[in-house]
């Protein structure tokens, strides 16, 4: 499994080795536990939440109660084209299946600003859809592809798009390089998990 944690990018003789001082920011809510799972991670000292419906920040914040009692999270109603945190102040960023709900200028901008707060060293987590390939059902058929294409109008430019290009472009606007670390595909391909590293 993937850690929410980056290395400590000094440490030579240890990749184990974790910077003491954890900031995470995930941009969007995410339903089910990952959320407060974010919470069991001790060495994280600040995690913060931006969506863009008060609902969903309501129902993430019930949840945190529960788990979190050194009250690291901060939750801000936000949309995720604008983020307002300051650049290199984050370690890792987390994109928790938003990048499908999201027009393509829209996704852009995003990952404009993931890219601009995600600090050198840092790390950039995106669980989604994976892009469209020729081997699942729901991929290979113009009927499935039509439903969920329907059910999320966005869908179909985020199946087709290159997001590895994409979040490229998005690290040099600011200095930056990005680099696939990581990827785990899901369920015959139909959704990802895919881990950059940021310098
Ligand atoms: C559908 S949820 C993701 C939940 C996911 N399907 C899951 O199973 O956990 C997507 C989240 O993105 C948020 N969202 C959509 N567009 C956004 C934007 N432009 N900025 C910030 N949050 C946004 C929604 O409010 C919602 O909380």
């Amino acid at each position: 499994m993937i850690s929410l944690l980056t290395p400590q990018s000094t440490s030579k003789s240890s990749t184990s080795h974790v910077e003491s001082e954890q900031i995470i920011t995930g941009i969007s809510c995410a339903y089910g536990d990952f959320i407060p799972m974010m919470a069991t991670q001790l060495q994280v000292n600040c995690i913060n939440l931006f969506d863009v419906a008060e609902i969903q920040l309501a129902q993430a914040k019930k949840k945190i109660e529960k788990v979190d009692q050194l009250n690291r999270f901060n939750l801000f109603l936000s949309n995720a084209e604008n983020i307002a945190l300051t650049n290199n102040s984050t370690n890792s960023s987390v994109l928790f299946y938003l990048l499908h709900e999201l027009p393509a200028e829209a996704r852009t901008n995003t990952l404009n600003e993931v890219m601009r707060i995600t600090k050198s060293g840092g790390r950039v987590l995106i669980a989604d859809y994976a892009p469209l390939s020729s081997k699942h059902w729901f991929h290979r058929f113009k009927l499935f592809r039509y439903v969920f294409e329907k059910m999320e109008p966005c869908l179909a430019n985020f199946w087709r798009c290159d997001l590895h290009a994409e979040l490229k472009q998005s690290a040099q606007v600011h200095g930056k390089n990005v680099k696939l670390m990581h990827q785990t595909l899901i369920w015959h391909k139909f959704y990802q998990v895919s881990e950059y590293s940021i310098n």
